[in-house]
Formats: structure tokens, sequence, C-alpha cells
């Protein structure tokens, strides 16, 4: 690869400013200055620009915390998630699974788009936990009618669970990602909900993270996402 693009690659600048430090002999490949923006570089070389290693572009995978009121795309003059994720690849970041604007809890994103492919695909099953705040009656019934697959006129959803937790809050277990699903399978139970948050994605579970925050998951996490799926 290009060292020019190696370093914009690394988000070390945009593609004028590298070549910029590049001529001005602030970069170095195993210690030697290189003057040539088009010089080869591969996986081995150490590339250092004003003395400091730089790391070469990497494939990154966020767990995140979304706050209620933030759209999940990238919309001009509204609020984003892409607004509160301070970090270098953010502009590279897709979600993995798209929460509605007043929905909160966990959102997964990634340069990786295979990787977003497989959390998203139906044929994963990837498990989608939610807490919903409700009012109305959780009955057997209602419990026996979303095991069995809840069925409207126009729509079908895959058998799925729900469980009661305490008076005015559930557990909703869904393996498919339709558009509104959650408050549409609300609206068939007959049950109105107030609040609705994302606490689970395969086996990766929202945690203490706080609304607003982030973290990279390890590699590890990144693969046991989808055991048991
Ligand atoms: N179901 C919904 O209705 N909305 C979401 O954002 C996610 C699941």
């Amino acid at each position: 690869m290009r060292l020019d693009r190696f370093l914009s690659n690394a988000k070390m600048g945009t593609r004028n400013e590298v070549k910029k430090f590049i001529r001005s002999g602030l970069v170095t490949v195993n210690g030697i200055v290189v003057k040539n923006e088009a010089f080869h570089v591969s996986e081995k070389d150490v590339v250092r620009l004003n003395g400091k290693t730089v790391a070469a572009h990497r494939k990154v995978y966020l767990t995140f915390n979304k706050p209620a009121g933030y759209v999940s795309d990238r919309v001009e003059d509204t609020a984003s998630v892409y607004d509160l994720l301070d970090h270098p690849y953010v502009d590279e970041l897709q979600v993995a699974g798209r929460l509605d604007k007043d929905v909160e809890g966990l959102i997964i994103l990634s340069n990786d788009g295979n990787f977003i492919h497989r959390v998203i695909s139906p044929k994963n099953h990837l498990q989608k936990e939610y807490l919903v705040w409700f009012e109305g009656d959780l009955t057997i019934e209602k419990i026996r009618l979303v095991e069995n697959g809840l069925k409207t006129g126009t729509e079908e959803f895959k058998p799925a669970v729900v469980r009661p937790i305490q008076r005015g809050l559930l557990s909703l277990i869904i393996t498919e990602g339709k558009y509104h699903q959650v408050k549409k399978m609300m609206a068939l139970l007959d049950l109105k909900y107030s609040r609705i948050r994302r606490v689970r994605i395969g086996n990766l579970e929202l945690g203490e993270l706080k609304p607003g925050d982030f973290r990279e998951l390890s590699q590890e996490e990144v693969e046991s996402l989808f055991l048991n799926s």
C-alpha cells in the first residue's frame, strides 16, 4: 500500500495533509526518513509520524448505550448517535441494527461490513432482548400468543419469549428485526409501552455502560456474540 494511503487510512490526516507530512520529512519507515508519498509499505514495516508509531487501519467493533432522542442514521440537523461517538473511526462506522429515536439501549457499531451483515441477517436468529415499561395486563394467554408467533392480517412474527419482570415491566426476546417490531407486538397484545430499552444482542449485554457511552469490544466478545445462535 502507498505510504500516503497507509497514513490517511490510519486516520493521521487527509490524503493532502499526510502528503505534506511525508514531503516535510516527518515520516520514517523502519527508521529511515521517506519523502516519497508513493513509497510502498507492507504490514511488516514500522511507520512513524513525528517519532510516534502509526497503528495500521483496523476493524473496530463498538458497544454503545443509545439514549432516547437520537436517531440511528446520519441525518443532517438531527441529533444522531454518531454525534455522541468521539472515536477516530466514526465516519466509517455503521449501526448493526437500528433503534427508533425514542428507543434506548444497546447498539453495536462497526466498520466491518461482513460482521454487520452477520448481526442483522435474519438467518442467524440472533436474539435481541428488550425491557419494556408498559401499562395493561400481561396475561398467560398473551404470553402463549407470543410463544406461538403473533400474527396480523398482513404480518407474522416468529415465536418469541415474553416474561413479566415486575408490575409494569416485561422482558421480550425476539430473533427478528422487523420495522417497529416491539411496538407492533405490544399493540397486538393491547399493552401500552412508555419506554423500550434493548439490553442484549446475542451474548452481548448492555451491562453497566452509561447512556451516551461506548467502548470497543474485544475480539473475544466479537466472536462470542454469535455463540448459541
Ligand atoms: N422494535 C421497535 O419497535 N423499535 C426499535 O427501535 C427496536 C425494536
